[in-house]
């Protein structure tokens, strides 16, 4: 599990802050992730996780410090950029094409996610880069255990189910560096920790970097992640193993108060 310290790391986020007018929602973050790494970022509510993924993936221009993809400085790249360097991610709340079947839903770059118009890039496609993405498409079920889902509709989905679809359409284009925003709010239990069973295997097979916001940390300290970024505040409360991040006394302050709820007690 994890990597030594001496790989380079594939994101670099160093004294980030990001304003709203007056409100300073992340005042000062710093981390790395490293090659291969499972890593779960977590905070209380308002805390600034969305809007660092937000600023990391491109969509809002931080206020001040930087960050490094791949080692290269995105600090000034468009979303579509930082997306060619290998990265992809998720969104707080998941949004498919519900009169699309899942296996459609994969075919289509997500919306928002960042091109103008995501029909185009499928009409473009030659028929044996279809055929692939196609292959690709099941591989992805398969990857998930999901593949009996192909072929339903996405409205009929659960929350749960269409959470694991968005994981999913992110992983299509084989990105090194995985954002994933909450991939589990809201999915019951059972399903939550098969989710994160999946991505730390597929972490362990492929070498991905995943980073994973999740609100719950009784939850998160559970799963087997090889490091926990806390934040609070907009400011990072500490970087740690799960043992390191369960016998630290700020963030059990910290936590005082906040949700302790299991996944599955919320739906978007
Ligand atoms: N686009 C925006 N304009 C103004 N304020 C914003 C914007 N996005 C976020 N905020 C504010 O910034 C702060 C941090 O929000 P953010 O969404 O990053 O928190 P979070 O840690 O992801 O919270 P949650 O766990 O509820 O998802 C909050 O006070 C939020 O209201
Ligand atoms: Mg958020």
């Amino acid at each position: 599990m994890g990597v030594s310290p001496l790989s380079e790391p594939v994101l670099k986020v160093e004294n980030l802050r990001k304003e709203f007018g007056g409100l300073v929602a992340v005042k000062d973050v710093s981390f790395e992730v490293g090659p291969g790494e499972f890593i779960g970022l977590i905070g209380p509510n308002g805390c600034g996780k969305s809007t660092t993924f937000n600023c990391i993936s491109g969509l809002l221009d931080q206020t001040a410090g930087n960050i490094e993809i791949f080692g290269k400085d995105a600090s000034n790249m468009r979303p579509d950029q930082i997306q060619n360097l290998g990265f992809t991610r998720t969104f707080q709340h998941t949004r498919l094409w519900r009169q699309m079947t899942v296996i459609e839903n994969l075919l289509v770059p997500p919306r928002d996610q960042f091109k103008p118009n995501p029909f185009a890039s499928i009409l473009q496609l030659s028929s044996s880069a279809e055929e692939e993405r196609l292959a690709r498409a099941y591989d992805v079920l398969e990857q998930l255990e999901v593949p009996h889902m192909a072929h339903n509709l996405a409205s009929e989905l659960s929350g749960g189910q269409s959470k694991l679809v968005d994981i999913g359409r992110s992983m299509m284009g084989d990105p090194k560096l995985l954002l994933l925003d909450e991939p589990v709010a809201g999915v019951a239990g059972p399903l939550a920790m098969k989710i994160f069973n999946n991505l730390r295997k597929i972490v362990d097979e492929t070498g991905i970097s995943v980073l994973i916001i999740e609100h719950n940390m009784d939850f998160i300290l559970r799963q087997g992640v090889d490091k926990i970024v806390v934040m609070n505040e907009g400011e990072i409360l500490m970087v740690g193993t799960p043992d390191e991040v369960r016998s630290n006394r700020e963030v059990i302050e910290a936590y005082l108060g906040a949700s302790g709820d299991e996944p599955g007690g919320e739906e978007e």
